[in-house]
């Protein structure tokens, strides 16, 4: 999603419910890909998940357990979240930050207000069998981002995929967070970027840079999944803006790479100009792209400002009606629930815990991924 801002604190009081009973406790091995079907706790087939941006950088280590408790209990499996959180200048004390980007001296944050807090988030997700999808950087200016490195080490926006030392220090920043958590079961897989795109570039920009990103994560860590994290904007099956390459983005192209191990793709329709019913055929699109490649599909973030529920509800039925066809889990975007210090972030899509549209996109989701006894 293209704008995050900070948490707001809205007054809301939801009534909570508990949905389903304590789902199993956390296993050892890894989470990976059969084909075009992932592999969690043993469980081969289809899952439901969600995104929260904002949870790695919470200071409140029982708000987070919160929220992964009501995560777990809803039968979610894979979470999305930051793994970045960049700055140019350092912020007051309090405020959670990751790294400082200068080019007088980058610097990672490891203390109490930075990479601690990831730590914390990680082991928590351990505890309930959570797996993590973590990115290293944003396309956008939320938490930095790409703008940021701009900001630091100069060029253009469209240059930070090429430019050497934003690159070098993206590097030294992925090779941080991977280096703590390399031994976690709770990592689904690492992510590139948050929407990566090139305007104007030729593909093999982002391409090239995925190649070789994708490469020196394997060689960090040969154990857990990796991934592009882009919009899944260039495919076949239509004409409209997201499936053009205008943004620099080759969904098939990007899905050959070696080591990438499964595809991702977003569906924001307003934004994107094109209709709530073209959301299907999105779904089927990408799905018979990554089954042609041998690899799953992530529909990975989805939202809607209104009507959550009559018009995310056909996605998650078609994604999960391709379950065998290509796609192997979805994730809604966004979480949200109740803090100590109040409701979390309402962008529109906001899908809060214990409301009526909950019922319908996760509750009912569960429950109808269990009916379709899609693991095998
Ligand atoms: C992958 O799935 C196939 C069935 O589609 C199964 O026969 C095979 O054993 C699985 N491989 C692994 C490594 O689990
Ligand atoms: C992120 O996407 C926007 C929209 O295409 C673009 O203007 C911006 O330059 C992108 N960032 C980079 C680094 O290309």
């Amino acid at each position: 999603m293209k704008s995050f801002f900070a948490l707001t604190l809205g007054l809301l009081s939801l009534g909570l419910t508990q949905a389903l009973p304590l789902a199993a406790a956390a296993a050892t091995s890894n989470p990976s890909a059969n084909g075009t079907r992932f592999v969690i706790d043993g469980e081969t087939g289809y899952f439901a998940g969600t995104n929260s941006y904002w949870i790695g950088f919470l200071t409140n280590n029982k708000d987070v357990d919160t929220v992964l408790d009501h995560i777990q209990t809803s039968g979610l499996k894979i979470l999305r979240v930051w793994g970045f959180n960049d700055v140019t200048r350092k912020p007051a004390a309090g405020t959670v930050w990751f790294q400082l980007l200068s080019a007088s001296g980058s610097q990672i944050n490891t203390g109490t207000d930075g990479l601690q807090r990831l730590d914390y988030l990680v082991q928590a997700s351990e505890k309930r069998g959570i797996k993590l999808l973590i990115n290293f950087v944003n396309n956008w200016s939320d938490y930095g981002g790409m703008p940021a490195y701009v900001t630091a080490f100069g060029g253009k926006a469209e240059g930070w995929y090429t430019n050497a030392k934003a690159q070098a220090q993206y590097k030294k920043y992925i090779a941080a967070v991977v280096g703590r958590y390399v031994n976690s079961p709770a990592v689904f897989a690492w992510e590139l970027a948050n929407e990566p795109r090139c305007k104007g570039c030729s593909t093999d920009v982002i391409y090239k840079w995925a190649t070789e990103t994708s490469a020196y994560i394997r060689s960090l860590d040969p154990g857990h999944m990796i991934t592009l994290g882009d919009e899944g904007f260039g495919l076949p099956g239509g004409s409209s803006y997201p499936y053009q390459t205008s943004e620099g983005v080759d969904f098939v192209k990007n899905l050959g790479i070696k080591d990438l191990d499964f595809g991702t793709f977003h569906l924001y329709p307003k934004p994107w100009g094109i209709s709530n019913a073209d959301g299907a055929g999105w779904v089927k699109n990408h799905a018979a792209a990554c089954k042609k490649a041998g690899k799953p599909c992530l529909f990975e973030e989805y939202g809607v400002e209104t009507d959550h529920c009559t018009v995310e509800k056909p996605w998650q039925q078609t994604s999960l009606g391709l379950a065998a066809e290509g796609m192997s889990a979805d994730l809604f975007w966004q979480w949200g629930d109740r803090l100590s210090s109040g409701q979390t972030h309402n962008d529109g899509n906001t899908i809060y815990y214990g409301s009526a549209d909950a019922t319908c996109l996760i509750t009912d989701h569960v429950k109808g991924i269990k009916a379709a006894k899609v693991v095998l």
